[in-house]
Parts: structure tokens; sequence; C-alpha cells
């Protein structure tokens, strides 16, 4: 017999090579699976006058659109099967110039359902390769914007609004849905620093069943106001939930200012007013990888105010997706 065949591994080694293969595997999965592992969030949230009637809305956000991302257009076509009262889009809905078709083909059974929408950076430009580490050390005001190529955004701007959608963008109206009448406003991109709040101030009207805002990056700043005007509810974006959460330990990022508790789902901002924010349906394409944080959208079931059972803070029940992969 060999001295080769008695010569041991060290410990050493061998934990290395484990910790290796254990790295190695989850990229793979963070990489080629996680990304298509499309899911439906729901969430019931009391935010409706007390004498409304439940609404169905649809949060789509972040869907990062490639033209060859045939899988995604499928499944978000197919949400059209929820019938949802209203979809709320909330922006980045680009990744690529030549994606708007793709974004149509994929919201096309949408499209005749009552429509909001805002834009969000990756609508007006292109993405740019960047250093990951940047999104753990730059912060509010030092954070430096890295805009690629303008996109056509105007394009589906056009598209949607040919469709009936509205654009929210620096609006604040009244619109009717199933029936009844909500109050509706929105601020362009404050990651961009695009938001004016001033110019939607001012208090929602206090007869619709539900004063709903929306904005792309959920920024405290742009928050606190929609809260001390009376707002009931504000749907976002941007953040992709953390997009590589640590079990047990969440988001490491939001990518704003918003804290990495409400990176995704749904939570209390204010006494009287929740927020949802999406994890939203895609990523860069040049960090085209999710851990612990699948591609979702939202049916949020809004009820009165005072039901049962009410949404908890923070609590969001994920299912398995409505399957088409
Ligand atoms: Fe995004």
């Amino acid at each position: 017999m060999s001295p080769a065949r008695h010569r041991k591994t060290s410990p050493a080694l061998r934990a290395g090579a484990a910790t290796a293969a254990i790295g190695a595997a989850t990229l793979a999965y963070a990489a080629g699976i996680e990304p298509t592992r499309w899911t439906l969030r729901t969430a019931e949230l009391p935010v409706l006058s007390r004498d409304a009637r439940p609404l169905r809305v649809l949060h789509i956000s972040d869907l990062h659109m490639l033209p060859g991302h045939t899988s995604k257009q499928r499944w978000v076509a197919s949400l059209a099967e929820l019938e949802p009262d209203l979809v709320v889009n909330t922006g980045d809905n680009l990744s690529h110039p030549a994606a708007v078709p793709a974004v149509l083909r994929a919201l096309g059974p949408l499209l005749g359902v009552p429509g909001l929408f805002i834009f969000g950076s990756n609508d007006y430009f292109g993405p740019k390769p960047k250093n990951p580490a940047r999104y753990l050390f730059e912060r509010g005001e030092n954070r430096k914007l890295i805009h690629g190529p303008p996109l056509p955004w105007q394009d589906l701007r056009a598209a949607f609004i040919e469709h009936g959608w509205l654009d929210l963008t620096h609006v604040r109206t009244t619109i009717t849905v199933a029936g009844q009448k909500l109050a509706v406003a929105g601020v362009d991109d404050p990651h961009l620093h695009y938001d004016r709040y001033s110019a939607i101030a001012g208090r929602p009207d206090a007869s619709a069943a539900l004063r709903l805002g929306i904005t792309h990056s959920p920024e405290p700043r742009v928050l606190d106001p929609f809260a001390s005007d009376g707002y009931d509810l504000v749907l976002a974006g941007h953040t992709h939930g953390g997009q590589l959460r640590v079990p047990g330990l969440g988001a490491l990022v939001t990518n704003c200012e918003l804290d990495r508790s409400r990176a995704r789902g749904t939570s209390r901002w204010s006494a009287d007013m929740w927020l949802h924010v999406s994890a939203g349906l895609g990523t860069s394409p040049f960090a085209p990888v999710r851990f612990a944080c699948p591609p979702e959208a939202s049916l949020l079931t809004l009820v009165p105010r005072g039901s049962t059972p009410a949404a908890k803070t923070g609590g969001s029940r994920f299912n398995a997706g409505i399957g088409v992969r």
C-alpha cells in the first residue's frame, strides 16, 4: 500500500472546499433559479373609508425588462386572471432601449384595467455597471448617480395613456374605480431627485373611499408629507426588497433612506398611513441575482378601516405564484 493512500486532507482544507462548494451552489441558485421564481405577494390592508367596498389592487414594479425576458412577460400577462380592480405600476419598467414592446406584451392583458403609473430612474436612463459595494457604503446625498443612455420612456408613457392608464407624475386628482371615488397623487422619481412634492401638496378629497399616493423610491422625505396630508396608503418600489437578503437578517440595503425593515411588504408609516413596498420583478442586467427575495407582484385587498383581520405591520404572506414560468 503506497504512502499516498494514508495521506489525510487537513480539516482546514476540507472546510475551505466545503465553503467554496456552498458558495458556488448559492451563486448558481441566486443567478440561475431565484430571478425567475415568480411570486405573488398578497396582503389585506384596512385603509378604505368605513362605508367603502373592498378593492383589489395589483401592484407591479421594477420590471427591468429586456426583450428576451419571455418568462417574465408570460407570468406578468397571466396576472390578468386575478381580475384586479386597479393596477398600480411604480416604475423601473425598462432595461433596454428596445424593451418597450416587451413591457407592453407583459402588461397588455392588464391595460384594459384602470391603471396608475409613475416612472423610475430605469425608465429614464439605461443601466450601467456599478460597484456593488457602493450600495453598502454610499448613502443619501453622498451617493453618486450613475446614468446610462436615455431610454424611450415617452413611448411607454404614450402607450400606457393610449390604453387609459393615468400618469400620476406630479398629478393630484380623483378617479372612479369599481364605482368608488379614489383620491390619487404621485411624484416623479425621488431617487433621481426629480420629486417636487409641492406640486401635489394639500389634503386629498376627504369624501373619497381611498386616498392613495404613489412614488418610485420610498424616500422618507416623500412619505412624510403624504402622511401629514392625510393619505391612507402609499405604494412604492425601487428597493428590490434588498435583492440579496440574509435569512434571519433580511435586507442589507434599501438603496434609499428607508429603513431596512421596510425593504419589502406592508408597514405602518404613521398612525393613519400604510406603506407597501414591492420587491419588484427584475434586477439590473449587470447584477442579475436574487437571494431569499424572489421577484414579485402584489395583490392588495383593501378593506374598510376597522375590518378584521387587519394586516400586520410588515407582515405579508407569499404563495407559490400563479404558475407560468
Ligand atoms: Fe429597480
